[in-house]
């Protein structure tokens, strides 16, 4: 069967980039990575796909005259590489409802937050002032609002007394490494659906044996009888 075809839009890093390539570099996976577009030159996102010798290009933000224009140069290599689906990871560039809509159902991006929560910027730092005692991220289908749209995938990890804003970042990346692959597994093996505002997804999950509790004082599950209950 054929593979689907992925495009990943990046600026940075790309070490969510990197969990994608992995997971598709596993024999049999059915989606491959055929395009990785940075709108920065020189990122470490371009080496690892250079390394993983997949096709890279580089359209910067900044030689176009207007978000239109660079939204049209993105497509135009998309398609020009035959791309079905794309992945935005780490992609920081607000894309334009044309976009969006072209691709509409077809894009999906991590965010460091689990929305509805902390959209926008500074998503740690959020957290923190919230005072949250779970923070985490979200694979979601984009839509033209701002980190809004059906949601496939979220991860969490508990907010500890000491965290600054860097050690919840190390935290909740080593949580989007997980929920990233998890999602284009979800999409690459169709099992995803969506219905209005919601994903659905087709997968059995293990049961969630017990209660997810920050702090975690009350070892004993499952929850005591209360009067009235039953
Ligand atoms: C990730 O934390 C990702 O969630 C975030 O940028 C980082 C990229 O890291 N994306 C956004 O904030 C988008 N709104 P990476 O380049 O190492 O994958």
């Amino acid at each position: 069967m054929a593979r689907l075809k992925v495009g990943v839009l990046v600026s940075g890093n790309g070490s969510n980039l990197q969990t994608l390539i992995d997971l598709c570099a596993t024999p049999d996976f059915p989606a491959e990575i055929v395009l990785v577009v940075s709108n920065k030159p020189d990122v470490m996102a371009l080496e690892r796909a250079a390394r993983a010798g997949i096709a890279t290009q580089v359209i910067a933000h900044q030689g176009f005259p207007d978000r239109l224009a660079f939204d049209q140069a993105i497509d135009a290599a998309l398609r020009a590489s035959d791309v079905e689906f794309i992945c935005l990871a780490g992609f920081l560039r607000v894309l334009s409802e044309m976009f969006v809509e072209l691709w509409h159902d077809r894009i999906v991006n991590i965010h460091p937050s689990l929305l509805p929560s902390f959209k926008g910027l500074h998503t740690h730092r959020q957290a923190l002032d919230a005072g949250v005692r779970f923070h985490g991220c979200t694979v979601h289908i984009v839509r033209p609002l701002l980190d809004d749209g059906p949601i496939l995938v979220q991860a969490v990890v508990p907010v500890l007394p000491d965290d600054d804003e860097q050690s919840l970042a190390t935290r909740v990346l080593e949580a989007e490494h997980r929920a990233y692959p998890s999602a284009l597994r979800l999409i690459a093996e169709g099992r995803v659906t969506i219905d209005g505002a919601r994903a659905r997804i087709d997968d059995k999950f293990p049961a969630v044996a017990e209660l997810l509790m920050n702090p975690l004082d009350r070892p004993s599950l499952p929850l005591p009888n209360v009067p009235g209950r039953g």
